[in-house]
């Protein structure tokens, strides 16, 4: 089974490359952005970048990718097509402007391991979750409870706030740069959403971006002791943030990989084009507790 993607939307986007390669570049932006709010899913640019690649090398894509991301179609999906035509005309340079993970990868406490709320949350977690496995979506083997924001519970409400406060300081944070096509993309507003992960040993998140928001985050609730084993060469339950194995990518071409231990309380934060996965437990019977969360652009 595989996520739908409307075959018209697939026709529009090819027509868009089409008008991209004829040098129209605000028209081939507006019908991008058109299609993205029918399908914010944006799994309709493979249409568009097969095109793209069936008139021209994969080296020379660079120069009308960028334009159409300055003309205003920047999200996580043409972000991510942005830095693999960077890293395609041997440009890592380009490629790590919006890949950088020293400048845009986070990863901080929220608080320490014996903070109160920690068991609550647990608790509140591992009840009526959804087996929750389409092979559309990144979890394999998982269990997940989406919208928790709208959720009527204390403990809930209060991790929403401190998730909300580090996310908006992380974002303030960030350095104002004009000629960065992910700073430039920063929405005006922000709404933050987030749902629960629970992993057996099983459990794990093939290579994904989340193409609907603009940052996006894991918060580590429960954490088994397998995951506290640094010398483990199958790194169980680690998390990966960097290019998918299928892109051929490496820190030669711009894209760097980073490595990361959860800990209970540990906070994670990225730009949402900046791919990840994790690593199955492997062993035990004891279970991963997390949440995900993202913000997206809010229209007020
Ligand atoms: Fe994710």
């Amino acid at each position: 089974m595989t996520a739908t993607v409307q075959p018209d939307l697939v026709e529009q986007a090819k027509h868009a490359a089409f008008l991209l390669l004829q040098g129209q570049v605000d028209a081939a932006a507006a019908l991008c952005c058109r299609i993205q709010a029918i399908d914010g899913s944006v799994r309709w640019l493979s249409g568009f970048t097969e095109l793209l690649t069936w008139v021209l090398p994969k080296s020379q894509l660079y120069p009308l990718i960028r334009a159409l991301v300055d003309a205003g179609f920047a999200n996580p999906r043409s972000l991510d097509l942005l830095a693999s035509a960077a890293s395609w005309a041997g440009n890592p340079q380009a490629a790590r402007q919006v890949m950088d993970l020293e400048r845009f990868l986070a990863v901080a406490p929220l608080h320490g391991p014996d903070d109160p709320d920690l068991p609550l949350l647990a608790a509140e977690l591992s009840g009526d979750m959804l087996d929750y496995h389409p092979e559309y979506r990144s979890i394999r083997r998982g269990w997940r409870r989406k919208h928790l924001e709208q959720v009527d519970s204390a403990v809930l409400r209060r991790m929403f706030d401190r998730l909300r406060r580090m996310a908006l300081d992380y974002v303030e944070r960030l350095p104002v740069d004009p000629d960065n096509p992910f700073l430039r993309s920063r929405p005006s507003n922000f709404g933050l959403l987030g749902w629960g992960v629970v992993a057996d040993a099983n459990t794990h998140l093939v290579s994904h971006l989340h193409s609907q928001s603009w940052i996006n985050g894991v918060y580590y609730v429960a954490v088994p002791p397998v995951v506290a084993d640094a010398d483990a060469v199958d790194k169980p339950g680690w998390l990966r943030v960097g290019p998918a194995a299928d892109y051929g990518f490496t820190a030669a071409d711009g894209w760097d990989e980073r490595w990361i231990q959860p800990q209970p309380g540990l906070v994670v934060l990225m730009p949402s084009h900046f791919s990840h996965e994790t690593r199955p437990l492997n062993r035990g019977d004891e279970r991963r507790i997390c949440v995900a969360f993202e913000l997206y652009s809010q229209v007020l």
